[in-house]
């Protein structure tokens, strides 16, 4: 969502003049887009903020002085705070406020003093945002939801993004139709909670996800639809549906447990147990058996026994997953679980950490072997590290490396798997007889 919400920055700051520059050196103006999940996130602005005070201060006096502005949540969390650690900073807006970003600007110009702007405004920042201008390749972000209601006691999203939010419909579509007329074969709708999704439509009713990637389906040009995060507790059967019915919906889905401990995943308040969560990929592997499913985990969660743990363990063994994160406990401030007992040192979360991703790893490995000799349809939408190289994706979100000239950018191509690698596989387009690494 980061990467949509910069993207839809950048929109906003078009009409002022600004476009992307390469780096800090060549920028009027820098903007930290920022994360605030995990503490390492968090403190991560601090040392970007460290060196981008040394290019302001050299340039000061100049005739290209920089400013430096901290959007996202933590500037969200940390508000006026990030002015008394950093005060060479000049604008600080929450992911709620950006599309004020040119309003700030001007109120930075007349007052000459740091602007701070972290209200939830009452204004929908969708309907005030430009309509989407850049498209970066063929794949392409779409949010259709905001925010979180759930409250689950590690995580600072419901205080950072605030109270859920749908976009209508209406303005959902627009923007899909526009992203396909201008290239884009593929996108991944977002939320926090995406399939909490309940879009009001002009005609009085309220549309489900399912509902919505139907429609969606429709578009002329957009062949593949994605949509993420998925809460487990929300996977209703209109979208389970969709899967069963909905060729472009992909066969792959990022549904985070973060625990397989019916004790822990209560304390975490996460609304469902162990059992539930297995229930849920068995009525969407029922509808669509080829479903490839990803995940969050969280080790090391305040109370986490050995014996917790090990049900994470068994959970995972249990479902299988192509892919995954998976993550220390970070106690952030504010949040209920960083005032529980329990908490696990810092030790153990790095044993119970290794010994998730080893299995994690082995499954993912596992999975991309499988692909090897079987035809896939890939989306070409990058350029290889390599010369005549494209990057691109499998319908499961794998990378795939393949020899193709550039012309085929943007293109989905029916290719064969013939390497697979623990983080990308390689392919060569059939009746082509090189292979590529
Ligand atoms: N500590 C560790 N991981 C966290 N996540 C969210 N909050 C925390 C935290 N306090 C993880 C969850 C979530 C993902 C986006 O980040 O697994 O699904
Ligand atoms: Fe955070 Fe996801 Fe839980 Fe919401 S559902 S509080 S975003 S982990």
């Amino acid at each position: 969502m980061n990467v949509y919400d910069a993207s839809r920055m950048e929109d906003v700051l078009a009409p002022m003049g600004y476009g992307a520059a390469d780096g800090m050196e060549g920028a009027d103006l820098v903007i930290l887009n920022t994360c605030h999940i995990r503490e390492k996130a968090a403190e991560k602005v601090y040392s970007e903020l460290g060196r981008l005070r040394q290019e302001k201060a050299a340039r000061a006096g100049t005739s290209r002085p920089m400013r430096i502005a901290v959007g996202g949540c933590v500037a969200q969390a940390e508000g006026e705070e990030i002015l008394k650690r950093a005060p060479f900073v000049d604008l600080v807006f929450g992911p709620q406020t950006y599309h004020r970003l040119p309003l700030m600007l001007r109120e930075l110009d007349s007052r000459g003093q740091a602007v701070v702007d972290t209200e939830f405004p009452a204004d929908d920042k969708f309907d005030q945002l430009p309509e989407a201008g850049r498209l970066d390749g063929a794949s392409a972000f779409l949010t259709v939801q905001e925010g979180c209601d759930k409250f689950c006691t590690f995580c600072v999203v419901p205080y950072t993004r605030g109270a859920e939010f749908s976009r209508p419909v209406d303005p959902v579509l627009r923007e899909a139709r526009l992203l396909a007329g201008k290239g884009a074969r593929e996108v991944t709708l977002l939320g926090q909670n995406v399939n909490a999704y309940h879009g009001a439509h002009e005609d009085g009713s309220e549309w489900t996800l399912g509902r919505l990637i139907r429609e969606l389906a429709e578009i002329d040009g957009l062949d593949r639809i994605r949509y993420t995060t998925s809460y487990p507790a929300e996977v209703d059967d209109d979208l389970i549906a969709a899967h069963r019915d909905v060729p472009a919906l992909m066969p792959f889905l990022h549904l985070p447990v973060q625990s397989g401990s019916d004790k822990v995943l209560k304390a975490m308040n996460r609304r469902h147990t162990a059992g539930d969560y297995k229930d849920i990929v068995a009525r969407l592997r029922d509808a669509q058996p080829d479903l490839a499913l990803s995940s969050d985990f969280i080790v090391g969660f305040p109370g986490e026994t050995d014996r917790d743990f090990e049900e994470t363990m068994s959970l995972v063994r249990e479902v299988g997953f192509v892919q995954a994160y998976s993550f220390k406990y970070s106690p952030r401030p504010g949040t209920p679980a960083a005032d529980m007992d329990d908490q696990v040192p810092e030790d153990v979360k790095s044993v119970r950490l290794q010994e998730l991703q080893e299995e994690l790893n082995r499954q993912q490995m596992a999975f991309n072997e499988t692909c090897v000799g079987r035809e896939m349809q890939v989306l070409f939408d990058r350029p290889g590290s390599r010369e005549g190289q494209l990057v691109g994706r499998s319908p499961y979100m794998q990378a795939v490396h393949a020899t193709l000239p550039a012309t085929r950018m943007g293109d989905i191509v029916t290719v064969m798997i013939d390497r697979a690698k623990p983080n990308s596989l390689s392919a060569v387009v059939p009746g082509k007889q090189e292979a590529v690494a």
